[in-house]
């Protein structure tokens, strides 16, 4: 790819401890009535208190909606939204994994613009900026801070959608790794394996370019070298450190490239079966780079090294036929499922969902090589 654009947050801050500056920031757009968009259980994990702390510093009225769920719907978006109108926010702050921060990105939308989240769904549809949003991950992996998507279930079709579109790229993206000490053993996992399935992803689409090759080399490092240490050791403070920038680069990477067809095949998974997104990209991840390893051998083969396998004196074939086991073994170490029989899907939902990943065509299109129904096919067979 020759032409090629880069999309960021308006501004990015990276550390331990840059939590504390976020007053500072509210300050700058002189915001008056701000909003803390989290789930209930980082709620409970105290990790709001000293985001709100902060805000009110500065005299901002500050309220809390503590009830975002996971991988949040559009028929939930709406609601939240209707109830929250009347309240005029002029600033929204997500703090949480990439669905609480999703809602806030809707929310930034919806309270703005009227209407209900099916307006907006697909590329460019909304029209103008929303309400300013403040992104905080307490997880290290959706890369949710750094995109223009948002992703939302539809209960009714039983499929996932995303409102695309540069209005929903965050006014800032406060990236504090001491947000994410705090992190359960599973979702740490879970998450990690979702940082590591973008990069993986971003270098190899079709729409990969040299600014993401290079962010994806180095989040595939700092992705690598730390996840198995953080899920063993959750207060390894350090790899902590790492993961955050590891997941946050990779957020900057897929967000200027694309993400493939683990993606395509993640968002059936999740809506049918309610699996987490990081646990179905992991378990898929294998997969589909078997599939896909032929369309591209030397950048697989750069995977592989990047994944630990000894690559010297192999073949292209070789090297990347191994990063397959690699990533396999990785996602095993930290306790992701390895067959969707172990998540209890059954034989008989493969070929539907074979049949609903094809009409994910948003992100398959950028997929290394073109996939056929029969090749989505064989991909769920294997991964049973
Ligand atoms: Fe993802």
């Amino acid at each position: 790819m020759d032409i090629y654009h880069v999309m960021l947050p308006r501004k990015i801050r990276f550390g331990v401890g840059c939590l504390d500056t976020i007053g500072d920031e509210a300050k700058e757009l002189a915001a008056e009535h701000a909003l803390i968009i989290t789930d209930p259980g980082v709620y409970e994990a105290g990790l709001v208190y000293p985001v709100k702390e902060q805000l009110s510093r500065i005299n901002l009225s500050v309220d809390v909606f503590s009830e975002a769920e996971p991988e949040p719907t559009l028929p939930r978006l709406n609601a939240i939204a209707e109830d929250l109108r009347k309240y005029n926010y002029d600033l929204l702050v997500g703090v949480g994994g990439g669905s609480s921060i999703d809602t806030a990105k809707g929310l930034s939308v919806l309270l703005a613009h009227g209407g209900n989240g099916q307006d907006y769904l697909g590329v460019n549809r909304v029209p103008k900026p929303g309400i300013p949003v403040f992104a905080l991950p307490t997880t290290a992996g959706t890369g949710s801070e750094t995109t223009m998507i948002a992703v939302f279930g539809d209960p009714e079709k039983k499929v996932k959608s995303a409102i695309v579109s540069p209005y929903l790229l965050a006014r800032l993206a406060l990236v504090d790794p001491s947000l994410t000490y705090g992190c359960p053993p599973k979702v740490t996992a879970a998450c990690g394996m979702d940082a590591l399935v973008h990069v993986v992803e971003c270098y190899t689409s079709i729409k990969a370019n040299d600014f993401s090759d290079a962010l994806a080399l180095e989040a595939m490092r700092l992705i690598v070298g730390n996840l198995r240490t953080v899920v063993k050791n959750g207060s390894d403070k350090e790899a902590r450190k790492y993961m955050s920038e590891g997941a946050l680069i990779a957020g900057i990477a897929f967000g200027n490239s694309s993400v493939t067809a683990v993606h395509a095949l993640a968002y059936p998974l999740g809506s049918r079966f309610h699996v987490p997104h990081g646990v179905a990209n992991g378990l898929l991840l294998p997969y589909v780079m078997e599939c896909n390893l032929s369309a591209n051998l030397p950048k697989f083969a750069v995977i592989a090294n990047m994944l630990g396998v000894e690559t010297k004196g192999l073949s292209l074939q070789e090297a990347a036929e191994r990063g397959v086991s690699a990533a396999e073994a990785l996602a095993a170490d930290i306790g992701i499922p390895t067959h969707l029989r172990d998540l209890g899907v059954p034989k008989e939902a493969l070929e539907e969902m074979a049949v609903a990943t094809m009409d994910i065509n948003r992100i398959l299109v950028n997929n290394p090589k073109p996939l056929t129904l029969d090749d989505v096919r064989r991909i769920w067979q294997n991964a049973w």
